[in-house]
């Protein structure tokens, strides 16, 4: 089974890295558009644009489902890429809001882009306590390797009681540990490649067969993939 998996750039890696504990001998074909980054506050309209385009490339290279590794495009178009499609496609927020649901924890903090944040997906859909955060600087940070501890720190104090904290962004799990340093230890910090996992079924090949396709790739991206995948890979620009 060919698997699709798509982002803005690295952080859907995030979400590979995850399924490829549990399947580590699938095919695997990414797509991070890295030429169009951030998608973070970008538009419906744009989005979807940028989605569609990258659901055509998934159906030349003829891959069997489709995981949006995304928060935003998730949060703002799962319904309408999930009518258009015609490959099984799976979100990355469904799972999350379910596993939330199910949770014994009442007090949840959400950080995420702005778009995402907009979209209010985790408090229309979740009757608890859910506070929604705008993190803009992450996602730059991120991709740019380069830390401004300060920042971190600002978004980690707003959250001080909280039980719950949801990366909402699928580039997030790479500050985890920055984030923990400022956090209370007790708080639960949910992964939603993670949460995706109980959602979908992958039938392996005989071998694992990783290729990375971006729209742009650069010193700082080769590296910064390095870190998170530890399988070959083949990676292109496209
Ligand atoms: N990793 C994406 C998300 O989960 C997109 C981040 C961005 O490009 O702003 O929202």
């Amino acid at each position: 089974m060919r698997v699709g998996i798509f982002d803005s750039g690295i952080g859907g890696l995030n979400v590979l890295k995850e399924v490829l504990k549990k399947y580590p001998s699938g095919e695997y074909i990414y797509y991070g558009d890295t030429k169009n980054l951030p998608y973070g506050n970008k538009s419906k309209e744009e989005l979807l644009e940028l989605s569609k385009n990258i659901l055509d490339f998934f159906t030349l290279k003829k891959v069997d489902i489709i995981i949006i590794a995304c928060g935003t495009v998730s949060s703002n178009c799962f319904y309408e890429l999930k009518k258009i499609s015609k490959i099984s496609i799976y979100d990355i927020i469904t799972p999350t809001i379910s596993y939330l649901k199910s949770l014994e924890k009442e007090k949840i903090a959400i950080f995420g882009t702005k778009r995402t944040i907009d979209s209010h997906i985790f408090s229309k859909n979740i009757e608890k306590e859910v506070l929604e955060i705008a993190t803009k600087e992450f996602v730059p940070m991120i991709e740019e390797d380069k830390y401004d501890l300060e920042i971190i720190k600002k978004y980690a104090n707003m959250i001080k009681d909280y039980d719950v904290l949801v990366l909402g962004c699928t580039h997030y799990p790479i500050i985890k540990d920055k984030l923990k340093k400022y956090l209370q230890d007790n708080i639960l910090i949910v992964d939603m490649g993670v949460c995706l996992l109980d959602n979908i079924k992958i039938k392996e090949s005989n071998n694992l067969k990783i290729e990375l396709y971006f729209s742009k790739i650069d010193n700082t991206l080769k590296e910064n993939i390095k870190k998170i995948i530890k399988y070959d890979y083949k990676i292109y620009e496209v």
